[in-house]
């Protein structure tokens, strides 16, 4: 009994956090026509089944342990806080490295006005991102279906700032990401959250502290430098 209302309780603060995460958003983005229209849509195309359902039915097939694939969420406001953390310029390119619906991918291409690419192993994902990007008239938006294990240069190979949110990614997982990611030229950025690249070819340059849909975490800013 004790542990029924444990959770009820643990629920009911997530919902108040995400819901005053959501207030602030409004305040901030609701006068652009655009984030009402990616939110609505995204609202509608993940009515009948929501992230967390996805991936509990497609992650059964997808060739990765169920803990990569603990679903969470950037909120806008929170990328919006990073990009401008990672001083974006009007020539760079951004990669989300395990997408998810494909809002971050979405919402930095129409806030920046840069191009962007998603990349996510769970097909519906992709699927329903591509279609919102057509649906939003969004011509510099890619999405690629996946296993950030095997993706290519040619996949993401011009983006300029990469952004990994791998806080439940298990270690084995995190040192194939690492040998795709020092692919990469030099001078490009990578951030990630919860944890620090392992790798000597990229230079941590700051830490901060942001809040994301379940809750606080680190963000770690790096350079290639090798
Ligand atoms: C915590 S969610 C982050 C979503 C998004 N980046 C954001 O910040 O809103 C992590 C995503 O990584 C994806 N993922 C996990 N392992 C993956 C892999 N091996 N290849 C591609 N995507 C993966 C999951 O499907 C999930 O959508």
């Amino acid at each position: 009994m004790r542990q029924i209302f444990y959770l009820v309780f643990i629920n009911l603060v997530n919902l108040f956090y995400n819901l005053g995460l959501f207030i602030v958003e409004v305040g901030l983005f609701s006068s652009y026509i655009w984030w009402w229209k990616m939110r609505v849509l995204l609202f509608l195309s993940y009515l009948s089944d929501g992230p967390y359902l996805l991936v509990r039915k497609e992650g059964r097939r997808a060739p990765v342990l169920p803990q990569n694939l603990i679903y969470g969420e950037t909120s806008c406001l929170t990328i919006k806080k990073i990009l401008q953390e990672a001083e974006v310029k009007p020539s760079d390119r951004f990669v989300d490295l395990g997408c998810g619906r494909g809002l971050t991918v979405i919402f930095v291409n129409q806030f920046f006005h840069i191009p962007t690419i998603g990349v996510d192993i769970i097909p519906t994902f992709i699927r329903r991102a591509e279609i919102l990007a057509k649906n939003l008239g969004l011509t510099k938006v890619r999405f690629i279906k996946e296993n950030l294990s095997w993706v290519t240069m040619e996949q993401i190979g011009d983006g300029t700032i990469f952004y990994l949110t791998g806080t439940t990614f298990e270690d084995d997982l995190l040192v194939k990401i690492t040998s795709r990611l020092e692919l990469l030229p030099v001078g490009v950025q990578l951030i990630t959250v919860s944890e620090k690249l392992d790798s000597t070819l990229f230079q941590l340059k700051k830490v901060k502290s942001f809040y994301f849909s379940w809750g606080k975490a680190e963000v770690f800013f790096h350079e290639k430098i090798g």
